[in-house]
C-alpha cells in the first residue's frame, strides 16, 4: 500500500506509524526523521536544515524533494510505503504525482489525523525520545520507564514558541493539502484524540475495510 500520513506537529503521526509499519510491512518515510540525521552528522547540508527546523520553517521544497525522490527509489519501497511529514506543500504534492507516476504507481489513501491545536501544545512540550530506542514518550500521557528516563531527549523545535510556528506553518502551507487530496478521493480523515490504541484502531478499520 501506498500511503501518506498527513496532520500537525504533535497529532501522533509518529507514534501511529510505529503500528501501520509493523501491520503492513511497509516502510516509513520520515522527512522530520531524515532531516534530523543529517543535522546529528553536521553535514553542510545539516546545517542548512537546522536554521529551518529550529525556527519551525519547513525545508524548502526542492531539497525535500530530491532526498524523497532518492528514498522512494531504494528495493524497500518497491510493495509500499508510508510518507510521514512528506508532501507538506502543493508543490511537493504535486512532485510526488510525477514521481509515482513516473514509476507506475499511485496513492491508496491519504490518511489526515485531526487533532485541535490547543491539545497540540501539551503533546510537543511534554515529548521525550529516547535516542537509543527511537522511542517516543510523553512525560504526562506515556510515561518512561524510571531506568532510562536519565538519557532521554527533547527536541530543539519541540518549544512552545517554536511549536506556534511549526502550527502556522501547517495552516499557512500544508492544509491546501486536504481539499487537494479530498478532490482526488483520497483523504481518510481520522479523530486523533483518545487513546493511542483507539486511533490505532481507527486507522486499521480504514487500511483493511
Ligand atoms: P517532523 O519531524 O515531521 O515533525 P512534525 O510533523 O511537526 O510532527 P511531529 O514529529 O512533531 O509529531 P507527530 O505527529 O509525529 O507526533 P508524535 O507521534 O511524536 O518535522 C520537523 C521539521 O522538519 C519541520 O518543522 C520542518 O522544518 C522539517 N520538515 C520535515 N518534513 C518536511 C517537509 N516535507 N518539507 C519541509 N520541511 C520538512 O506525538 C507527539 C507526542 O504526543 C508524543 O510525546 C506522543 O507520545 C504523544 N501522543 C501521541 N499520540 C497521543 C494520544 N493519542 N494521546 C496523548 N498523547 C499522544
Amino acid at each position: 500500500m501506498d500511503l501518506i500520513f498527513l496532520g500537525p506537529p504533535g497529532a501522533g503521526k509518529g507514534t501511529q506509524a510505529r503500528w501501520i509499519i509493523e501491520e503492513f510491512k511497509t516502510p516509513q518515510i520520515s522527512t522530520g526523521d531524515i532531516i534530523r540525521a543529517a543535522i546529528r552528522d553536521h553535514s553542510p547540508l545539516g546545517k542548512e536544515f537546522k536554521s529551518y527546523t529550529d525556527a519551525g520553517k519547513l525545508v524548502p521544497d526542492d531539497l525535500v524533494n530530491r532526498m524523497v525522490e532518492d528514498r522512494l527509489a531504494q528495493p524497500d519501497c518497491k510493495g509500499g510505503f508510508l510518507l510521514d511529514g512528506f508532501p507538506r506543500t502543493v508543490v511537493q504534492a504535486k512532485a510526488l504525482d510525477k514521481m509515482l507516476e513516473k514509476a507506475g504507481r499511485s496513492l491508496d489513501h491519504v490518511l489526515l489525523l485531526e487533532v485541535d491545536d490547543a491539545v497540540l501544545v501539551e503533546r510537543i512540550t511534554g515529548r521525550r525520545s529516547d535516542p537509543e530506542t527511537g522511542n517516543v514518550y510523553h512525560i504526562k500521557f506515556n510515561p518512561p520507564p524510571a531506568d532510562i528516563a536519565d538519557r532521554l531527549i527533547q527536541r530543539s523545535d519541540d518549544t512552545e514558541e517554536v511549536l506556534r510556528q511549526r502550527l502556522d506553518e501547517y495552516h499557512a502551507k500544508t492544509s491546501p493539502l486536504i481539499p487537494f487530496y479530498e478532490e482526488k478521493g483520497l483523504l481518510r480523515r481520522i479523530k486523533g484524540v483518545g487513546t493511542p490504541e483507539n486511533i490505532r484502531d481507527l486507522i486499521f478499520g480504514v487500511l483493511k475495510g
